[in-house]
Parts: structure tokens; C-alpha cells; sequence
């Protein structure tokens, strides 16, 4: 289907209502059902999802499977070569996408949306690139056997995927699972089911019909029987603690694999020797404060050296404060709102609990006064200081604009406190000691540590977390290796 560019966010929203995308086409829900999807800015509706259940699960996965096959039969840099085409394709399209991804999130369009839009190209266009990589060994086994390995598809592969970075991490399943031969079905989140889709759709211009496959729907409904189905050889999911946990047991019923990516509570150490100005802005962008701090990598525990505490607090409340909230489409908005009201409602709970705990809280920036943006589910942001190491703020992951801030006097104290949460994905340090750097990178339990900077998901750097953070690493070739194709042996008996 040829598709025309349209830069009118609520416009595209409608047309794309009411429909999953299934073999190439928009097609109706089995059902007949929808749900209304809403703009986050002003609580009013944008257009109508399509609620998919077991049903269009069953025909979405029916079709993915007929069509993995002759796309695995394609050689590997064909392959490679469309995926990294949808990538030059989708950058003609990043205001647009940008534009409904602010429209749908309520994430602020030049700060985040149009962010997000410009780097998801990149991702195919490195996956493409990687389709030669898809290599197996030789082994030397015995002289007289010719023994090597192979890289295989797994198949059918679903993927569910969350509503903060939807095409991202979108992308970081699709791209790798396509190029390794596998064909998909993604489940998107309810709150932006339409910008994925219209990323899909722009990939169906050069893509196979069949290969790649998206419906709409909720958890229960939709996700359930996509993890379920006997046909679905590998699911990625991105989320919460609690459902990747209720996904990992369904896998396990079928012995599948599973890719989990859950979320955290990331620390930032800020040592005496920091360079202070460094280090605000890097707590500014690892919060994510203009993201409404709905990132699984925010850095929302900072951890500041004694000597240099109330200089960095008050220097990173100065920052905040200079931050507009308002409306996420305006080029003026650095803060968007956060994605729905349920999510409101948890983040404004955390902010009550922290007073209740003892913590001393400073509100920032101002909610926007445009009458329109009256039923926004905007929140200002939030910084707690005397924050107590046991108290729930400073354990639970809060995914709101709420950081905590700690004061440590050594080292070994800020080192004991960073580690000390059920959750691993990422960590920063900030310092100019060398000594120091090193000696937190191998100390610091995380997925992914970076030293004075706080870089997000990049192409070719393996990203994923311990302990509760989730299983697995996604964006990289070994990802691709590991989480998409198995490993075939092979011997050929030469006597
Ligand atoms: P969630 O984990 O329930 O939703 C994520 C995705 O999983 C969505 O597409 C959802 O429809 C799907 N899902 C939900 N239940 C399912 C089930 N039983 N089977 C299959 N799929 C299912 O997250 P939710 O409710 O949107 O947010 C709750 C919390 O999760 C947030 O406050 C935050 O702490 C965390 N979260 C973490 C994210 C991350 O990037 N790691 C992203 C989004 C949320
Ligand atoms: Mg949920």
C-alpha cells in the first residue's frame, strides 16, 4: 500500500482507527471491538484502536507462519538490505511520526517525540547491515567428520512491546528478529497503538506481505493469547516486573525463550571530584525529567558526595524549574505529560508516600494555565532529598518525573547504597578520578554503566539488565545471535 505523508497528527490517528495490520492489509478486528485512545494533553479522544483478541491473534500468527517461511529461504542480505530500507524510508517520515507519537504519548514533540522519531531509522539501517553476520563455526571435531554449526531462525516471534518508547523499542525486536529470517507479531501498548502501526504500515511498502504483523488490544486479551499460542517460538517483551513475570510463566508452559526487559531504579554517583555542572545536566537527562521520568533507565536515585549536596540540589532545582511544562505538540514544550491517568494516579501516590516517609520534597516547574490542558494528566516534577535508603520511594520503581536524592560520605558507602535494589539495568558515575571510574565499573551491578554521561539505547552497544531488570540484551549483534536464531550442529561423516 502506498503511503502519503500526513503531518496532521489527529488526522492520521483517525485514519488509522479501528484496524490491525495483518498480511500487508488494515484489516477489523474478528470481533468487531475497539477502545478509545486519548490524547494524554486533554483527556479528549483521538480515534478508536482496534481491541484484538484470541481470534486475531490466531489469524495474525496463521499468517506470520506462512510467510516466515519463503522469507527465511531469501538470502540473508536480501533480507538485510529491506530491512535497512524500511530504515530509509521511515527517516522521510520522522515530523510525521514524531508529531503522532507526541499526539498519542503526550511526550513533548521537540524534547522527546521528534527524538525518538530521527534515531528508530538507525536501528534498521544496523540490523540490514548485519544480515551477513548471521555466520556459523567449524568445528574441529574428528578428522574424518566435516563438522560446523548454523545459525536458524526460530520462527514465529511476538513481541510486546510498552507505550514510553514504543517505536524504539519496537525496533530493537523487530529489526534483529526480521533480518535473522524470523517472522513477527507485535502487540502494541493500548495507549500507542497508532504510531507503531503507522510504522508498520510505512514498512509494508517494501517489506513481504505476512512477514511483519501488528495488533491492538490489552494484556490480558491480546498479549495472553500471543504469548499462548502454540505456534509463537519466541517472545520479547518489554514492561513491567509483575506481567514479565506472568509472560515468563507462559513461556515456560511452551519451553520457549524469552527476552525481558523490566524496568528500574538506576543510581548515579556524583564523587567530590565531579565535575558539578556535568553532573546536573547529566542527572537532568538521565531522569529524563522531560520525559515525565518514564524511562526504565532513569536515573532516579542520586547519590551526591556530602561536600558537593546542596550545591547540586540546588543548582539541578534551578534546572528543573527552567523546564516548560505544556503542551506536548507546542516547539516549546520541554515537558510533556505523563501517559494516562492510571499511571498519574501511581506517580502522585509515590510523591504523597515520600512526605509520608520523612523525605523533604521539592515540587518544580509550573503545570501549564492554557484552559485547554485543564484535564492533562500533567505532573510537576519532583525532588526528594533526606530520602531514607529502606523507604518505598527510594526502592520502588515510581516511573514518573520523582527523583531521590541521597548523601553519601565514601566511596565504599556510595557504592554499598547504589547496589543496594532488586534492580540492575543501568548506573552512572560521575567523576574525574580515574581510579574511582574504574573501580565503580566493576563494582556497580547493572546491565549497562557509563562514566560521566548517560547515553540511551544505541545501535551495536548490548542493553538489558540483572536481577529484576529482566533477562537478556537487546540492540546488538550478539543479541540478534542469541535471542533470535538457535544454534544447529551439524556432521558430515567424510569416510
Ligand atoms: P505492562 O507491563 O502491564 O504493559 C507492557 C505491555 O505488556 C503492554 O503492551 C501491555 O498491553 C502488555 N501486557 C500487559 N499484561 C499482559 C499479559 N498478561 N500478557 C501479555 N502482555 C501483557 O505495564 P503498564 O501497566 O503499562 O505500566 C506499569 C508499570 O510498568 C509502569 O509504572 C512502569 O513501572 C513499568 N513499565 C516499564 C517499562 C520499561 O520500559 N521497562 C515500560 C512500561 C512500563
Ligand atoms: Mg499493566
Amino acid at each position: 500500500m502506498p503511503v502519503e505523508m500526513e503531518l496532521d497528527p489527529f488526522v492520521l490517528a483517525k485514519s488509522l482507527s479501528g484496524v490491525h495490520l495483518i498480511d500487508g492489509e488494515f484489516v477489523a478486528p474478528v470481533n468487531g471491538k475497539t477502545f478509545d485512545v486519548l490524547n494524554p494533553a486533554t483527556g479528549k479522544s483521538i480515534g478508536q484502536a482496534a481491541e484484538g483478541d484470541k481470534d486475531d491473534v490466531d489469524h495474525a500468527v496463521m499468517v506470520a507462519k506462512a510467510a516466515q517461511k519463503s522469507w527465511a529461504e531469501r538470502p540473508a542480505r536480501e533480507r538485510g538490505k529491506l530491512v535497512a530500507e524500511c530504515g530509509r524510508v521511515l527517516n522521510q517520515h520522522v515530523d510525521e511520526l514524531g508529531k503522532l507519537i507526541a499526539l498519542e504519548s503526550g511526550k513533548a514533540l521537540r524534547t522527546e517525540s521528534r527524538v525518538e522519531a530521527s534515531v528508530l531509522a538507525d536501528m534498521f539501517v544496523f540490523y540490514g547491515g548485519l544480515a551477513s553476520e548471521l555466520k556459523g563455526e567449524t568445528v574441529p571435531f574428528n578428522p574424518n567428520m566435516m563438522t560446523m554449526t548454523t545459525r536458524e531462525p526460530v520462527g514465529v516471534v511476538g513481541a510486546i512491546i510498552p507505550w514510553n518508547v514504543p517505536l524504539l523499542l519496537m525496533a530493537i525486536k523487530v529489526a534483529p528478529a526480521l533480518v535473522a529470517g524470523n517472522s513477527v507479531v507485535v502487540k502494541s501498548a493500548e495507549d500507542t497503538p497508532f504510531t507503531v502501526l503507522r510504522v508498520c504500515q510505512i514498512m509494508q511498502q517494501i517489506l513481504p506481505k505476512g512477514v511483519l504483523n501488528i495488533l491492538s488490544g490489552f494484556g490480558p486479551g491480546c498479549g495472553g493469547p500471543l504469548v499462548e499460542h502454540k505456534d509463537v517460538k519466541k517472545v520479547s517483551f518489554t514492561g513491567s516486573v509483575e506481567t514479565g513475570r506472568t509472560v515468563y510463566r507462559a513461556a515456560a508452559e511452551k519451553l520457549i525463550p524469552v527476552t525481558l526487559e523490566l524496568g528500574g531504579k538506576s543510581p548515579m554517583i556524583v564523587m567530590d571530584d565531579a565535575d558539578l555542572e556535568k553532573a546536573v545536566a547529566g542527572a537532568i537527562g538521565g531522569m529524563r525529567f522531560t520525559r515525565q521520568g518514564q524511562s526504565c533507565t532513569a536515573s532516579s536515585r542520586i547519590l551526591v558526595h556530602e561536600k558537593l549536596h546542596d550545591e547540586f540540589v540546588s543548582r539541578l532545582k534551578d534546572r528543573v524549574n527552567a523546564l516548560k511544562m505544556g503542551n506536548p505538540l507546542d516547539e516549546s514544550t520541554d515537558i510533556g505529560t505523563i501517559i494516562n491517568a492510571k499511571q498519574r494516579a501511581k506517580v502522585c501516590k509515590y510523591i504523597e508516600l515520600g512526605s509520608e516517609e520523612g523525605a523533604t520534597k521539592h515540587e518544580l516547574s509550573a503545570l501549564p494555565d492554557d484552559p485547554e490542558l485543564a484535564d492533562g494528566q500533567y505532573v510537576r516534577p519532583v525532588i526528594f532529598t533526606d530520602v531514607k535508603p529502606d523507604s518505598r520511594i527510594a526502592r520502588e520503581e515510581i516511573f514518573g518525573p520523582v527523583a531521590c536524592v541521597f548523601k553519601f560520605k565514601t566511596f565504599e558507602e556510595a557504592l554499598e547504597l547504589a547496589n543496594d535494589s532488586d534492580f540492575g539495568l543501568a548506573a552512572t558515575v560521575w567523576t574525574t578520578n580515574l581510579k574511582t571510574a574504574l573501580v565503580a565499573t566493576k563494582r556497580l551491578e547493572a546491565g549497562f554503566v557509563q562514566v560521566n554521561q548517560n547515553l540511551v539505547v544505541q545501535p551495536n552497544l548490548s542493553y538489558g539488565g540483572i536481577k529484576l531488570s529482566g533477562l537478556g540484551r537487546e540492540a546488538s549483534l550478539e543479541s540478534m545471535l542469541e535471542h533470535f536464531t538457535h544454534k544447529k550442529t551439524i556432521i558430515l561423516n567424510m569416510e
